[in-house]
């Protein structure tokens, strides 16, 4: 996976400068005050990227500690002020456990094998203290087969940098992923003509059911699966769901009782023993 956000990650945030990750920090704050059980001073964030999301959570009070794999989007992360740690969230280990996880924009969907998923999903809840909430967002199966992968074109212009980005995808319905091939042509300030490099991107799509059976395999209930931002019941024009799981507290009742805070939080239920 070593190339994936490599040459890319330079113009990462010049092809994402329309992206609203203030809105975005307020709609995890949002979902961790409605599930989680506990109280959330300190976040694990999987795949940080240039750190944007990081600092929008500092900013509404969290402790964010966060990993990315690619060593140039952890350095773009550094130049933006972010404190990114390099990692692959397969199997990086931090001495500490967190209140709340989150791996947002589609980092998951890049954990394209049964294999390479279970590891990402057992290290996530491995740094989970019980009661917290694992939140993660995934390309969606009903509007990928709804809508079906085409050929997108982006252009942008960006601090005099002018980029042109054509994304061709690569579908294999059998695997549930998609290969993206990002073909850049980017011409900086002062240059005459455009540059190029290319880079493939494999992701991977999930239905309601496989996020099910996901969370059945580990000791989480799924308490929210729902289009991003909007909070509605994911359809299938919805490309981006976002999931939340509740790492299934083990204490005796009293104490749990004690630690919740959100009394109208859905779908999760602690028997009465
Ligand atoms: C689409 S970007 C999202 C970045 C950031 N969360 C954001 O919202 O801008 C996906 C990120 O996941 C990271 N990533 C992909 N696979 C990873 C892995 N196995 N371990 C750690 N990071 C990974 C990539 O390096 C990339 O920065």
């Amino acid at each position: 996976m070593s190339e994936v956000f490599d040459e890319y990650a330079q113009y990462y945030d010049a092809l994402y400068a329309d992206k609203n990750y203030g809105e975005e920090a307020r709609y995890l704050d949002a979902l961790i005050n409605q599930h989680s059980i506990i109280p959330v001073p300190s976040v694990l964030e999987f795949g940080a990227g240039s750190g944007k999301l990081q600092l929008a959570l500092l900013g509404l009070g969290y402790d964010v500690t966060s990993v990315d794999l690619s060593p140039r989007m952890v350095a773009q992360a550094g130049k933006l002020g972010a404190k990114v740690e390099q990692g692959d969230i397969r199997d990086h280990q931090l001495e500490q456990k967190f209140d709340a996880v989150v791996a947002f924009f589609h980092v998951i969907s890049y954990l394209t094998t049964d294999e390479d998923l279970e590891k990402g999903i057992s290290n996530a809840l491995s740094h989970l203290k019980p009661g917290g909430v694992f939140i993660f967002d995934v390309w969606f199966k009903d509007a990928v087969l709804a809508q079906k992968p085409e050929v997108r074109i982006k252009r942008v212009a960006h601090e005099g940098t002018e980029i042109v980005r054509i994304a061709e995808p690569s579908w294999d319905k059998g695997k549930d992923t998609v290969e993206v091939s990002y073909q850049l042509f980017v011409k900086r300030p002062g240059q005459e003509s455009f540059g190029s490099f290319s880079e493939q991107h494999l992701l991977r799509y999930f239905s309601k059911n496989q996020v099910l059976r996901l969370s059945a395999q580990h000791d989480v209930a799924l308490v929210a699966m729902e289009e991003t931002i909007t909070r509605e019941d994911p359809d299938s024009q919805t490309w981006g769901v976002t999931v939340v799981l509740l790492a299934i507290p083990q204490q005796p009742l009293a104490q749990k009782r004690s630690l919740a805070r959100s009394p109208e939080r859905k779908n999760f239920t602690i028997e009465e023993n």
